[in-house]
C-alpha cells in the first residue's frame, strides 16, 4: 500500500494514535530518534511526552482545533531531551502525529546568537565611552544653562542618550556570563522582586500572586545558580507581564519541583501574543513596543536559563493571556558555556 510505504520511508517520525491516545502505529524513523521499538509503543501512550498532562492536554487542544502545531521537549528511551515540533491532525477519531527534530537547528540558532551577541556586545562596548562623555558633558550644560532658549533640546539630547545608554547597558548584559553558584529560591527572590516594585505594580493595577508548591516550599525551589541572572529572569518576565496588561490584572507565579527540575511559571491575563510571533519573541531586537523596548529581554532570559542548562517555553492565546514556563535542572552537568 502507497500510505504504508511513505509512513515507513518518511525521513521524520510519523505516529497514528487512537481516540484515547494509544499507539497504533510508529514508523522506522520514530523508532531510529526516540529508541523506542514499535512492538513497545503499540497499545500504550505515547512514551516520549514528558507527563500524562502535557500529552493529554495536547491531544485535548488537537481534538478541538483539528490541527495543531506545537513545540516540546520530547524524551528519548535513554532520557535524552530533545527539541521537537509536533504537527499533530484530528481526523475520524484517530490522531496523526508527525515530529520533526529541531536539536540540530537549534544548535545551530545558538551558535549564530552567541556570534552575533559577541559582535554586538563589541560595538556596545566602542560606543559607550563617547556616550558616557556626551552624558556628562550634557549634565553640565544642563546646570550651566538654566534659562537659556536651548534648554529644552538639551534636555532631549540628555534623554536620547539615556535611552542609548539602557540599550547598550542590555547588550553588554545579554552576552556577560556570570559564574554559576549560590543557592537561588525562586519563591524568595520573585517576592524580592514584588517588594521593589511594589509602588508601580499598584499603580497599574497589577495584582501580584506568588506561590510555591511542595511539603518545604523554599526546599522544593530552590537551586544553585546565578541569583543575579536569575533575578534578571524573573524581572524581565513580570516586566513584559506587566506590559502585556495595560489595563491591570494578575500575575501568578508558581515555583516548585518537578521531577529532577526546579519549575518557575509566570502567567498575565494579558493580550497575549499572535502564534506569528511565537517563534520571534527569543530573537534579539524583536519587540513589538516600538521605541519603548528594546526586544532584548527574552534574549536575555533565553541566555541566562541555557547558561543554566534550563529549558524555556510559552503558551499563549491572544485575548487570554501568556504563560512562560522555565524549567532549571536541580543538578548541572557542566556550564553550557
Ligand atoms: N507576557 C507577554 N504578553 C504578550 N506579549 C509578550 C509577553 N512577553 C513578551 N511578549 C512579546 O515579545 C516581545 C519581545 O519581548 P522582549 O522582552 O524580548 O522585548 P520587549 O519587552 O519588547 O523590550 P524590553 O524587554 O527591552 O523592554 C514583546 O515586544 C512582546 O511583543
Ligand atoms: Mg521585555
Amino acid at each position: 500500500m502507497a500510505y504504508r510505504v511513505f509512513f515507513e520511508e518518511a525521513i521524520n517520525p510519523f505516529c497514528l494514535l487512537d481516540g484515547e491516545g494509544r499507539v497504533v502505529d510508529w514508523n522506522h524513523k520514530a523508532e531510529k530518534v526516540f529508541g523506542f521499538s514499535r512492538q513497545e509503543v503499540v497499545g500504550k501512550l505515547d512514551p516520549t511526552f514528558p507527563d500524562a498532562q502535557t500529552y493529554h492536554d495536547f491531544l485535548q487542544e488537537v481534538k478541538e482545533k483539528g490541527k495543531t502545531v506545537r513545540t516540546f521537549t520530547l524524551l528519548t528511551r535513554d532520557g535524552k531531551e530533545l527539541d521537537i515540533e509536533v504537527t499533530a491532525v484530528y481526523r475520524n477519531g484517530e490522531y496523526f502525529l508527525m515530529k520533526r527534530d529541531l536539536t540540530p537547528q537549534r544548535y545551530a540558532y545558538l551558535e549564530k546568537m552567541k556570534a552575533l551577541g559577541e559582535l554586538a556586545a563589541g560595538i556596545a562596548h566602542q560606543l559607550n565611552s563617547p556616550l558616557n562623555a556626551i552624558l556628562l558633558i550634557t549634565e553640565v550644560m544642563e546646570a550651566d544653562l538654566q534659562d537659556h532658549p536651548s534648554l529644552e533640546d538639551l534636555k532631549m539630547i540628555r534623554r536620547q542618550a539615556l535611552h542609548m545608554k539602557s540599550v547598550i547597558e542590555k547588550i553588554l548584559n545579554y552576552v556577560r556570563v556570570h559564574e554559576v553558584k549560590e543557592p537561588c529560591c525562586l519563591a524568595l527572590i520573585a517576592r524580592d522582586i514584588a517588594d521593589l516594585y511594589r509602588k508601580s505594580l499598584d499603580q497599574h493595577r497589577i495584582v501580584f500572586h506568588i506561590e510555591s508548591s511542595g511539603p518545604d516550599p523554599c526546599a522544593d525551589c530552590t537551586f544553585i545558580g546565578d541569583r543575579s541572572g536569575i533575578e534578571q529572569v524573573i524581572m524581565n518576565l513580570v516586566s513584559n507581564a506587566v506590559d502585556a496588561m495595560p489595563e491591570g490584572g494578575k500575575i501568578e507565579i508558581r515555583c516548585g519541583r518537578e521531577g529532577d527540575h526546579v519549575v518557575l511559571r509566570v502567567k498575565d491575563e494579558g493580550v497575549g501574543i499572535p502564534p506569528e510571533n511565537l517563534r520571534r519573541i527569543f530573537q534579539p531586537f524583536f519587540t513589538t513596543k516600538g521605541s519603548k523596548g528594546t526586544g532584548l529581554g527574552l534574549a536575555i532570559v533565553e541566555r541566562i536559563v541555557e547558561n543554566h542548562g534550563g529549558r524555556i517555553e510559552v503558551h499563549s492565546e491572544v485575548g487570554e493571556g501568556t504563560e512562560f514556563v522555565v524549567r532549571f535542572p536541580l543538578h548541572q552537568e557542566a556550564n553550557h558555556d
